[in-house]
């Protein structure tokens, strides 16, 4: 059985991973041990094997003695030790949820759905660092898989809707705190049904822009409204997250000596977990939507093909719909007036599981097979 430490357990991503890894018994094939950033010495989860004193998540010489290091801890930490515990030797297996290795030479981003070949090849040739993808990129890619495995994708453009859970635990509460101010706002006109509409929205306008609208987080209305733009600010353009979306993608399908270009606008909306993506997808050919259908349903065990009906896209391929589960519904499919080989799609997934979690339990599996 593998030494496996678990550092970010406890967080958001951290914590569905547990969830995950309970529900699919991976801790009976790994021998977990639980560190911390902040609580040393303090009693550890009990997943089955009994709990034992948290260990310190900087402390070098109890890293060295771990086969396997998954990290939910961000960035910051796998800056701060990853180069250290490198340095000093460590020939370990490093599985990441943050982006900071992401783009390294040395790792691969892991996906196994889409890219488990690249992954046996990458173990294979002594690859030791693995991590997960940014959520959208790989939202989108377990859904449309099966285009880009069929060679049928020119270009792709992605226009998302990403949820509050994509900026942090911190974000979800707010959210719901704004949308709890904005309706307080209008409880007593709300309860009379003769009040004006146009008052009522006044009312909540005011007070979106108030100075006291819980604004901490996003920095900005979420809640009746959206935000036009996520992550840093890049030199050309873009926003880090539409970046991350041509690269990643690219590094995933292996295509980064002939990249397919990528890109479109990533924006924030009053989402709770579920990030959902509108494409334009631009094909090498007139492929019949028979076949589109096909290759996308029969990629993986997790996508759906939603009918293009008002019916079914309504009931089938919204957050409500698919937040907490694996699914990965595709709808809204058909060639665009632009011409045949204009593909439109929409999909809907959870950032927290296949966005963030589920991916680095099935990197950990594949390591103890
Ligand atoms: N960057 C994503 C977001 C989250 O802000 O929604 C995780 O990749």
């Amino acid at each position: 059985k593998l030494t496996t430490g678990f550092i970010g357990w406890r967080g958001m991503v951290g914590s569905v991973l547990m969830q995950r890894m309970q529900e699919e018994g991976d801790f009976q094939l790994v021998e977990p041990v639980f560190f911390t950033t902040s609580q040393v010495g303090q009693a550890g989860p009990d997943f089955g094997q009994g709990s034992a004193p948290l260990k310190d998540a900087y402390n070098l010489d109890d890293l060295q003695a771990m086969q396997v290091i998954i990290t939910c801890q961000g960035g910051d930490y796998t800056n701060e030790v990853y180069p250290k515990l490198r340095a000093q030797g460590w020939q370990g297996y490093w599985i990441d949820a943050a982006s900071a290795l992401r783009m390294a030479e040395d790792s691969l981003i892991i996906l196994d759905p889409v890219n488990g070949d690249l992954i046996q090849q990458g173990l294979q040739k002594g690859v030791k660092t693995f991590v997960g993808g940014n959520c959208t990129v790989s939202l989108m890619l377990m859904g449309l898989g099966g285009l880009f495995k069929q060679g049928w994708v020119e270009w792709l453009s992605s226009m998302t809707y990403q949820a509050a859970s994509g900026a942090g635990a911190q974000n979800m509460r707010e959210l719901l705190n704004q949308m709890g101010v904005l309706r307080d706002s209008v409880a007593d006109q709300l309860a009379t049904p003769s009040s004006a509409i146009l008052d009522i929205d006044r009312q909540v306008a005011a007070s979106m822009r108030a100075e006291s609208f819980p604004t901490d987080h996003f920095g900005a209305p979420l809640a009746g409204s959206l935000i036009p733009y996520i992550d840093k600010q890049l030199d050309n353009g873009q926003s880090k997250e539409e970046w991350k979306g041509s690269v990643e993608t690219n590094k995933i399908l292996g295509l980064q000596a002939q990249p397919i270009p990528v890109d479109g606008l990533c924006v924030r909306i009053g989402a709770m977990r579920c990030h959902s993506q509108a494409f334009t997808i631009k094909l090498r050919q007139d492929v019949p939507m028979d076949e589109i259908q096909a290759a996308i349903a029969e990629h993986n065990a997790w996508v759906q093909v939603v009918d293009n009906t008002r019916e079914a896209s309504i009931a089938g391929l919204s957050p409500a719909k698919v937040t907490g589960t694996l699914n990965i519904p595709v709808g809204r499919l058909r060639k665009m007036h632009m011409g045949p080989e204009y593909l439109s799609a929409f999909s809907v997934g959870d950032q927290l599981l296949w966005g963030a979690a589920e991916p680095l339990r099935r990197m950990l599996r594949i390591l103890a097979a």
